[in-house]
């Protein structure tokens, strides 16, 4: 196989961002993710690449639970903020404020527009990520808003 080729087709791939959750009591995670998919309409499921060595991986294994949250179009600052590990004081992470999501107690960014919590269907241990698939069970809208592009960010996450 022609690697660059592989590296650059993958990367043509287009992608959001989004915030992704997960809690079992006190210990909570958050992360930046791009690989998040509808992958059915009944039951409403997706699938997402999830690192196997993350915390947030550890825990919706354990819980299978997980909330994900679509950014904005200008919320790049926000994404950066959720590359590195999740620090909770009080009602934030990193620095953002969340409340608990109605039916999963997941915690969920509320300067985010879009909102979801999903039940943990299948998970399938792909490679360095495992394949997630999720079933909607709750979503919520607090404004309407573009969504963050992965394209328009110069960063990618893929090859
Ligand atoms: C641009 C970008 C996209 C990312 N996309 C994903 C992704 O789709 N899935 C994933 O598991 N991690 C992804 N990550 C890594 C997570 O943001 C990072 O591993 C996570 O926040 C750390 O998780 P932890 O603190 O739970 O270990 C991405 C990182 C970057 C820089």
């Amino acid at each position: 196989m022609d690697l660059e080729a592989k590296k650059k087709v993958l990367r043509s791939f287009t992608y959001g961002l989004y915030i992704l959750t997960a809690r079992d009591g006190e210990a909570y995670a958050a992360g930046t993710v791009n690989w998040v998919t509808q992958a059915s309409f009944t039951p409403p499921l997706i699938a997402l690449g999830v690192k196997r060595d993350s915390h947030l991986h550890a825990l919706l294994e354990r819980t299978g639970k997980l909330a994900l949250m679509t950014l904005a179009a200008d919320q790049k600052a926000i994404a950066q903020d959720f590359f590195r590990p999740t620090v909770r004081e009080g009602n934030t992470l990193n620095g953002h404020p969340f409340e608990p999501s109605p039916t999963l107690g997941l915690p969920l960014l509320t300067e985010l527009p879009y909102w979801l919590e999903a039940e943990v269907r299948h998970l399938y241990p792909g490679g360095d990520h495992s394949v997630v698939v999720a079933e909607v069970v709750g979503a919520g809208v607090r404004y309407e808003a573009k969504p963050l592009v992965m394209w328009d960010t110069g960063w990618f996450y893929g090859g």
